[in-house]
């Protein structure tokens, strides 16, 4: 199993400070997430239906003109790579590490792609042509790497012309919809991945989507099987999806926490080397030294090796703000 965030039940027993006496920041999981209401009883007895309102809450929030609700974007990253013969895929490098372990695990060849690699954009003879699928994570994680648009577009335009996907996970993207790729999923080749993890704060009740052509939804749908998603997360899920006024709300104050958190980080010394609304990326070569002393004082972060760097997500109340300042405040061994 590959390292990932969200690790707190480790590190309490790790570090000896108990779960409640933590803060997490080392997810991109909004602390501040849309409210869950009560579930209705029935939602819990009875199999969940595709036609109970999420497909379309989905579809309106995302303009896209498919989607396959999954058990969370991971469910999908795991799938995607059995539909395909094997051939050779490039995957975006640092990036989520799920991806490249998915396509290997399928039989495919994949090969680390550099942001910086990316461009410029290619004629549809060269470029990207050397991949049968490309998989971006846009923004990127850890990095905050964006990309254009019409990049992107050019970069599907050249890979479905011979027969191959772009794939772009937009886990993180929900703060600034106007750079997804949502509104073109039904071109041949084009998947796009979302997650309600992230943005919406809804990690746990485990649901994603699936934005692509109806056919390629189809095959997915089948491969995954019936129930993909269990009938409680479908329905907080669509409730979450439909409140446009909670979305507007955190898409301003998103966007303000992480350059506070910039700031801070940067007045310590840390400034980041990239982040997106969700989390911070800093690149230093004591990441790991300042990750273990921060842990010592109860603040979670995600450490990488490759590049040496720490992530950090966000705060959420004052408390936690005035927590982290202070445990960075303290001075480093
Ligand atoms: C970039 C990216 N994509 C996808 C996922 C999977 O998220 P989920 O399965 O909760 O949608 C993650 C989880 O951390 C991620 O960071």
């Amino acid at each position: 199993m590959l390292e990932h965030g969200g690790r707190l039940l480790r590190a309490a027993r790790q570090y000896g400070i108990p779960p409640e006496d933590w803060l997490d920041l080392s997810t991109g999981i909004n602390p501040l997430g849309w409210p869950v209401p009560e579930v209705p009883a029935r939602v819990w007895q009875r199999l969940p239906e595709a036609d109970d309102g999420l497909e379309a809450a989905a579809r309106a929030c995302y303009g896209a003109a498919h989607c396959l609700p999954v058990a969370g974007s991971q469910a999908a990253i795991q799938a995607l790579p059995w539909l395909r013969p094997r051939g050779r895929v490039g995957v975006l490098a640092p990036g989520y590490a799920e991806h490249a372990r998915a396509w290997r695990e399928a039989g495919h060849e994949v090969v680390p792609v550099a942001a910086e690699a990316l461009t410029p954009v290619p004629s549809p003879a060269s470029g990207r042509g050397e991949f049968d699928v490309l998989v971006l994570i846009h923004p990127n994680n850890p990095t905050g790497t964006t990309f254009r648009v019409e990049d992107l577009l050019a970069w599907h335009a050249a890979l479905a012309a011979r027969g191959g996907w772009l794939v772009v996970d937009e886990a993180f993207m929900d703060a600034t919809p106007a750079a997804s790729l949502a509104a073109f999923c039904d071109r041949p080749g084009l998947v796009v991945l979302r997650s309600l993890g992230k943005f919406f704060g809804l990690a746990g009740a485990r649901v994603g989507f699936v934005l692509a052509g109806a056919e390629l939804l189809r095959r997915l749908a089948e491969r995954l099987g019936p129930w993909a998603v269990a009938g409680p997360s479908r329905h907080v899920a669509a409730r979450a999806l439909e409140d446009a006024a909670w979305q507007q709300a955190a898409r301003s104050r998103l966007p303000a926490a992480a350059q506070r958190l910039a700031e801070l980080l940067g007045r310590h010394g840390l400034a980041p080397a990239g982040g997106c609304a969700l989390f911070q990326w800093v690149c230093s070569e004591a990441a790991a030294d300042i990750h273990g002393q921060l842990a010592r004082r109860g603040v979670l972060t995600r450490l990488f090796d490759r590049p040496s760097s720490l992530r950090l997500g966000l705060p959420g109340g004052e408390a936690d703000w005035a927590r982290l300042e202070a445990a960075l405040s303290e001075p480093r061994a």
